[in-house]
């Protein structure tokens, strides 16, 4: 007998001795029809103790005869030997596919099984190893390259399996999805959580922390996403909370937690490329986020003028002619056209409508100024054909009425900001300015 095969004779003797012991491990996994010793699983041990009692070797409890029902004909005898050998030969030697977690309640790592060779993931780590795999009965072997290991596998039906490997430790693995875990389906990134209490999440594939902006307390957490429904494990003692998650749009969702609070969350993936600011990939320019002087697209974006002419051509057949009487504007002339105004109104009243340089949106090649950037533009036809429609070309108002302490100008009802046509609906619908919809802010800092 091969030392694999002698391990795994030892265990299932071992597992039918300690009979005991093994129920209490399992104490709280329901009866399962045909785990007649109590270990959470159906497998070889379990056949071995139908066939001792059916041989008049050994007595059943009530519940073990019961659970020996195997065909529910109100008996346990041979058919139901033959079927519980069945299950197990079913099980044995069968491996998964898909994405896994294993979890003992504080840590997770994830596997991807794809036949005969997988990846195994350290979430805490980001640490990656490939494998290959072979199964013979219960007993996986993981073979790493430079190491390999044997576990034993109890499944506990068809979606999760007991794995204990060769060090002792054992850990439940639950499929995940049927395919590659795909960071889009998480919600792996920065999120700015504000509702009942206000949070600031960061999360890594399926584990994070949060830290409460109340009290300053971070806390790690591990979760599980099935479709809308969210498990949150805060710690061996701290146990699951479990929200259901209602997408809103594509930056923001509302988590419901069972306990009745609610939180609003909204993506808040801030990167900065060659000195630009891009907020969930979309670029920033406002008095907080500034571009370098060296950014010069040199005119309007191709894209933007494009959503320009079509909006253009469908005001026309309203019957209203819009221009573009300022578009692109680098850094210098910027730098120039402050100063100008600085000069005639003082620095206080220009930073109330006209940006330093490196922080107007003219510079980013994707705002202009429709017909004439001035007040008495605010109450003409073409104004408000502009506040109705832009949207449905990409477009949105950008620095609306009443909002000048959170976009830091006052109302312009002739600039607009291109975003393409699903997020302009997005920002319209939602009735937010550009920096409340994205969580940020726009403050000078000097
Ligand atoms: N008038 C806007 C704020 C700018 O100067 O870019
Ligand atoms: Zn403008």
């Amino acid at each position: 007998m091969g030392k694999k095969l002698m391990k795994r004779a030892a265990a299932v003797l071992l597992s039918a001795a300690l009979l005991p012991s093994a129920a209490t491990a399992y104490a709280d996994a329901p009866a399962m029809t045909g785990d007649l010793n109590g270990d959470g699983s159906v497998n070889i041990s379990d056949a071995v103790l139908l066939g001792s009692y059916l041989h008049g070797r050994m007595q059943f409890t009530r519940e073990q005869f019961a659970l020996s029902d195997i065909n529910s004909d109100g008996s346990a005898d041979s058919l139901d030997l033959a079927a519980l050998r069945f299950i197990v030969a079913a099980n044995s030697g069968r491996l998964p596919h898909g994405t896994w977690i294993a979890s003992d309640d504080v840590s997770a790592r994830y596997f991807w099984f794809d036949g005969e060779k997988g990846t195994v993931t350290d979430e805490e780590t980001g640490a990656k190893k490939s494998f290959r795999i072979s199964v013979d009965g219960d007993c996986f072997t993981f073979d790493y390259g430079d190491a390999s290991e044997e576990a034993r596998v109890s499944w506990l039906g068809s979606k999760a399996f007991n794995i204990t490997w060769s060090d002792g430790r054992l850990e439940t693995m639950r499929c995940y999805s049927d395919g590659p875990l795909n960071y889009d389906d998480l919600l792996t990134g920065q999120w700015i959580g504000s509702g009942t209490v206000n949070r600031v999440y960061d999360i890594k594939g399926v584990n994070g922390s949060y830290l409460d902006t109340g009290t300053n307390k971070g806390t790690s957490f591990r979760y599980e996403k099935d479709g809308n429904d969210l498990y949150f494990h805060t710690g061996r003692n701290a146990g699951t909370a479990h929200a259901v998650i209602t997408p809103v749009d594509s930056v923001h969702i509302d988590l419901a937690w069972d306990d009745g609070t609610s939180e609003r969350l909204t993506k808040h993936n801030v990167e900065q490329i060659n000195g630009i600011t891009y907020v969930n990939g979309i670029l920033i320019a406002n008095k907080t986020y500034d571009l370098p002087s060296t950014y010069n697209p040199g005119a309007i974006l191709p894209e933007a003028q494009a959503a320009f002419n079509e909006m253009k051509a469908a005001a026309a057949r309203d019957g209203l002619n819009l221009w573009i009487c300022s578009g692109f504007r680098s850094y210098s002339y910027q730098r120039d056209l402050y100063n100008s105004y600085v000069n005639r109104d003082g620095k206080a009243k220009a930073d109330t409508f006209s940006a330093r340089p490196g922080h107007s949106e003219h510079q980013t090649g994707l705002a202009m100024d429709i017909n004439m950037a001035g007040d008495v533009f605010n109450n003409t036809r073409e104004a408000k054909w502009i506040a109705a429609h832009c949207a449905e070309y990409g477009f949105i108002l950008r620095y609306p009425q009443g909002k000048q302490d959170i976009t830091g100008y006052k109302y312009e009802s002739w600039h607009v900001r291109y975003l393409g046509k699903p997020l302009a609906a997005e920002v319209t619908d939602s009735g937010l300015t550009l920096e409340e919809f994205l969580c940020i802010d726009s403050v000078y800092k000097y």
